[in-house]
This record gives C-alpha cells, structure tokens and sequence, in this order.
C-alpha cells in the first residue's frame, strides 16, 4: 500500500513512521509513504507562498486552493489512477479501527494536512473525498493525525506483523478493549499473576480472558457496551 501525504513540512515525517515496524514494513516494500511539499506547487516562485489572508477578515491565514490542487494532480499524475484524498481536520468524522480496517482495502491514499486557520473550502469541494478527524481536540496541524493514520492502516495490511503480533485479538477488533497481560516474573513487587494464566489450561485462560475484556471495556468505556 502506498501513503501519499501532501504537507508544509515534509521533514516531520522522518523516524516517526518509517523506523520499527513501519521501517520493516517499508524495506519489505509492503508498504512506502511519500510526502509531497504543497509549497513546491507555490505560484509564488519568489516566496513559496501557500497561504494568504481569510475572506470576511479574522485571525490566521488560509491555505490556498490552487497549490493543494497541483500538488493532488501530481500525485494523480504518478500514481497513474484516482484515489481517495483524506484531509485532516477536527471538523472530520472521527478515526476508528473500523475506518482503518476500511481505507487498509485501498491500494493507495493522499492525505492532506491542514496548517494555519484552515484550506481555502473550494478545494476541499473539489478534490477531498474524506474528512477525518482524530478526536475532539485541535492540534496546530494534520501533520501527527496523518501519522496516526497511517500507522493504524499499515498494520492491517498483510504481511505488515508478523504472526506473533497479530492483531486479531486486540482492543476495539471484537468492540471490547483487549484484557490485560502478564509476562516473568510471576510475582513481581506483591503483585501475583492471575493463577489461570499458569494453569495452562487453554479453554479457561480463553474464557477468563473474554470476561476480563468486558469488565475493563465496562470500566474505562462504557461508551463503547452501550454501542
Ligand atoms: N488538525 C488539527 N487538529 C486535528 C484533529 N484533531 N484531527 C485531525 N486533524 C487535525
């Protein structure tokens, strides 16, 4: 899968998504993540301007259309096909599990980062085919939330983890928070491991395991039982 990211500043996206797991993934080629500087496809040779003063009046600037446009058309252009444009914004729907399980279905996806008071809203009509959003906070741009997405989606794509880092059983992939784990030493500082854990017995770990998923989810998110 291929992660497209137009930005003002490609220079975040260093070890953040490309070392551990991701590095591996990317030296695999199962994945690659190319970040497009928006201020390249400036009109202002000059300058590299990309933002200029909100119609109406009030604080910051706005992004400009017309930059952002290029830049998705030459993305277009390489990749040789359409493909989804997510634009990150508070103002998005919110990212899920179930949203990464969906754009993981893709060949490829561009994200666009926002900076400043926001994009001019006639590219977003023209281009954006989602508007995601990673909660209900503001950050000062979409640069972490793109990496944050591309990290949830990357390690759904097959062959990214390996076998004993399946994510099959983890939290939110059956709508339950995942139950606790334990490794040596047995006891550790008055605190025992739960005996079923040594029991080895495999259909009561299995089943004390499911309870314990409830009981945490009930505990730290309700919100999620009620759904
Ligand atoms: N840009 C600024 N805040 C954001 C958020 N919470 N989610 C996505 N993009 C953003």
């Amino acid at each position: 899968m291929k992660f497209y990211v137009l930005t003002l500043f490609p220079e975040m996206f260093g070890n953040a998504v490309k070392g551990s797991i991701l590095g591996r993934a990317i030296e695999k080629d199962l994945i690659s993540i190319e970040e497009i500087n928006i201020r390249d496809f400036s009109h202002d040779k000059k300058h590299g301007k990309v933002d200029d003063y909100p119609y109406g009046g009030g604080a910051g600037m706005v992004m400009q259309a017309e930059p952002i446009y290029d830049a998705f058309m030459y993305v277009k252009e390489k990749a040789g096909h359409d493909m989804r444009l997510i634009y990150l914004t508070p103002q998005g729907s919110v990212f899920s599990q179930s949203k990464a399980h969906e754009f993981a279905m893709e060949e490829d996806v561009c994200l666009l980062c926002g900076h400043y008071e926001g994009v001019d809203e006639r590219v977003i009509e023209e281009i954006v085919t989602d508007r995601i959003s990673i909660g209900d906070y503001v950050l000062t741009g979409g640069e972490l939330p793109a990496m944050v997405m591309i990290d949830a989606i990357a390690r759904l794509v097959p062959g990214v983890l390996h076998n004993d880092e399946s994510s099959s059983t983890e939290s939110f992939e059956n709508g339950l928070l995942e139950y606790p784990q334990y490794t040596r030493p047995e006891e550790w500082r008055g605190r025992k491991v739960p005996d079923i854990l040594l029991s080895g017995h495999h259909a009561n770990v299995e089943k004390w395991r499911a309870e314990q998923s409830i009981i945490r989810t009930k505990m730290y998110r309700p919100d999620l039982i009620k759904e």
